[in-house]
């Protein structure tokens, strides 16, 4: 993307997350990526009267090329990580997430908005203030939740037992200290009970393996017991050949956390478009998290909720056609979502 244009919209992203003169902004990136994210960012805090610095990383010790959340490379750099405490807002262009260090900074009081995926999705996907308000519907909704069930015509039908985690909005920008969020991002989830998830999960073809960012194309069965996935197999009789990938990801961890049953909700944001893997397969996801009406869940770590389960090995699983009842009120009705104030006003 022209620099210009991107300078462009990341005023119009730090303008939504409330920056303004007198605060302070940080950027972090890693090794030699994504230095034209920092520029553009350090423009627009500048053109807002913020006071901005640059913080980048050396690249990553590790070689492995899996997906291990949770390593920031920041644990054995306190002095960085005490600077980017020092902010009112961090802009993080390495991912974070899943980390003890991002804990620490927004614990500080630090917001913190990741900004990893590539720009001409940042500007497509740019946050709203009446898509924030329709996810806070959602999250509301959820949050008074003591019980979530999904079904799917495919043979999906799973309960979580809700109450115990809090209820967490992704609306894909912060202004609020402390806060996280994504951009892009336009959902809501929670965790169930670390024992209270029961059922069986059928992914079928075209819902979303996320970080193999590929479609399921051979039904997959997921058996779960008290939070905890214990069979892996193919669906319907069909081959398995997308079982098989899923069970040997994981195994490959040598962690038996890694079956843990972990965030669960649904996405908003009609202009996410379901076939965005076609588009940006090298990207982190986050159009096929946020498509309007997908149910998704998700395996292995819990710690960004306050769980104890800190795994490297995590998937997020978005799937099509779900239904999805709170307390046995349909809120998502094979996709569609069922409460006005949380459709797009053409959809009403
Ligand atoms: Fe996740």
């Amino acid at each position: 993307m022209d620099q210009n244009l991107f300078n462009e919209i990341c005023l119009q992203q730090l303008t939504l997350s409330g920056v303004h003169e007198g605060e302070s902004v940080a950027v972090l990136t890693r090794g030699d990526e994504r230095p034209e994210y920092a520029s553009a960012f350090m423009w627009a805090a500048q053109k807002l009267g913020a006071p901005t610095f640059h913080l980048r990383l050396p690249p990553p010790a590790s070689v492995s090329g899996a997906w291990a959340v949770g390593d920031s490379g920041l644990g054995s750099n306190p002095l960085a990580v005490e600077a980017l405490k020092s902010v009112d807002m961090l802009v993080d262009c390495t991912f974070l997430l899943f980390s003890p260090e991002q804990f620490e900074i927004q614990a500080a009081g630090t917001r913190i908005l990741t900004a990893v995926e590539p720009a001409s999705l940042l500007a497509r996907l740019m946050p709203t203030e009446e898509l924030r308000e329709r996810v806070e519907v959602g999250a509301e909704l959820l949050a008074k939740a003591q019980n979530m069930r999904i079904t799917s015509p495919h043979g999906t039908d799973v309960t979580y037992r809700l109450g115990v985690y809090p209820t967490i909005s992704e609306y894909g920008y912060t202004d609020q200290p402390g806060r996280w969020d994504h951009w892009p991002a336009a959902f809501v989830f929670t965790g169930g009970a670390d024992d209270g998830v029961d059922g069986a999960i059928v992914l079928a073809p075209g819902d979303v393996l996320l970080p193999f960012n590929t479609y399921v194309q051979t039904p997959v069965e997921l058996r779960i017991e008290q939070g905890f996935i214990r069979d892996i197999r193919g669906g319907g009789g069909a081959s398995g050949l997308d079982a098989d990938l899923l069970r040997s990801y994981i195994e490959s961890f040598d962690d038996p956390r890694g079956y843990g049953m972990s965030h669960v909700g649904w996405g908003l944001d009609e202009r996410a478009h379901w076939h965005g893997l076609t588009q940006f397969g090298g990207g982190m996801g986050m159009e096929l998290r946020s498509f309007y009406g997908n149910v998704m869940f998700s395996i292995g770590p819990n710690n960004e909720l306050g769980g104890p389960n800190d795994t490297p090995c995590h998937f997020d699983i978005p799937m099509r056609g779900c239904s999805l009842y709170l307390d046995d009120e349909l809120i998502v009705d094979a996709g569609e979502l069922t409460m006005p104030e949380m459709r797009p006003a053409d959809r009403r």
